[in-house]
């Protein structure tokens, strides 16, 4: 039997790379899915690729007033949401000394209070019994070089896995992370890395993961799809790695 059969599923960042490929999962599994960007181009294309069960809804993490628009939308078009993978994220790149105030809050505001606004929002139109996954990433424990601002902020989205499930327990809503090493999607051309760097960057990434090579969006998706299911139906406050041993050999 499918995994999210009946289910309404809302994946921030569902028009691009591992939100794609979850929204895809996800209906494969059942689901209607709702995926949320800021893209409208890419949204539509999105929506046209996975079909009838997929409804696009254009907006910013950042921004209170489309979270509560989308949740609204959704419940009133749709209904009571089961699954929510908080998965929109930025990763721009810089060296400590070059780091601007701007390039701190833009990564913060998108990463940090865009999730955690997402399920402050989600929280009174979810259905009992619920499932949020948040998007972490392996950054937040390692330390790597040139992106101490996005690492810390992995490292806060980690932190509310633990302290949102220890608040929505009681309500039936279960909070997990995935923790995704690196993944071949569209993020690492939006770094600011010229080709040149990002052929360097993902050389040495590479090298560096003990299976030696990038994971694909799927083998993330597979992973968000269990942990949205009932078969994880006793896991609270976990996060699960999906990053080819980086962050445990
Ligand atoms: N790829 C990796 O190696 C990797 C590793 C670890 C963790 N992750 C995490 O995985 C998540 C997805 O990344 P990805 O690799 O799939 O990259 P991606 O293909 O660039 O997807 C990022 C998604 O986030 C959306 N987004 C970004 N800012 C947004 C905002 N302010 N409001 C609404 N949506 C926003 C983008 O849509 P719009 O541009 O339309 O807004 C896009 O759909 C991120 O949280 C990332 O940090 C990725």
């Amino acid at each position: 039997m499918s995994k999210l059969n009946g289910k309404v599923a809302v994946i921030t960042g569902g028009n691009s790379g591992i939100g794609l490929e979850t929204a895809r999962n996800f209906i494969n599994e059942g689901a209607r899915v709702v995926i949320f960007g800021r893209n409208k181009e890419s949204l539509d294309r999105a929506a046209e690729e996975l079909g009838s069960n997929v409804f696009p809804i254009q907006g910013d993490v950042s921004n209170l007033n489309d979270l509560e628009n989308l949740f609204k939308t959704v419940s009133e078009t749709i209904g009571k949401v089961d699954v929510l993978f908080v998965n929109a994220g930025i990763a721009p790149v810089a060296p400590l000394e070059y780091a601007t105030e701007e390039h701190f809050d833009k990564i913060f505001n998108v990463n940090v209070k865009g999730a955690y606004f997402t399920v402050q929002k989600a929280v009174p139109y979810l259905n009992e019994v619920a499932s949020v996954i948040l998007n972490t990433s392996v950054v937040n424990v390692k330390g790597m070089q040139n992106m101490t601002v996005y690492s810390a902020s992995k490292a806060a989205v980690r932190s509310l896995a633990r302290t949102l499930s220890s608040e929505l327990i009681a309500k039936g809503i279960r909070v997990n992370a995935v923790s995704p090493g690196p993944i071949e999607t569209p993020i690492f051309g939006k770094m600011g890395l010229s080709q040149e760097q990002q052929d360097q960057f993902g050389e040495a990434v590479s090298t560096m993961v003990p299976m030696k090579r990038f994971g694909k969006p799927k083998e993330v998706a597979n992973t968000v799809t269990f942990l949205a299911s009932e078969d994880a139906s006793y896991i609270v406050g976990s996060e699960i790695a999906v990053d080819g041993g980086l962050s445990q050999l």
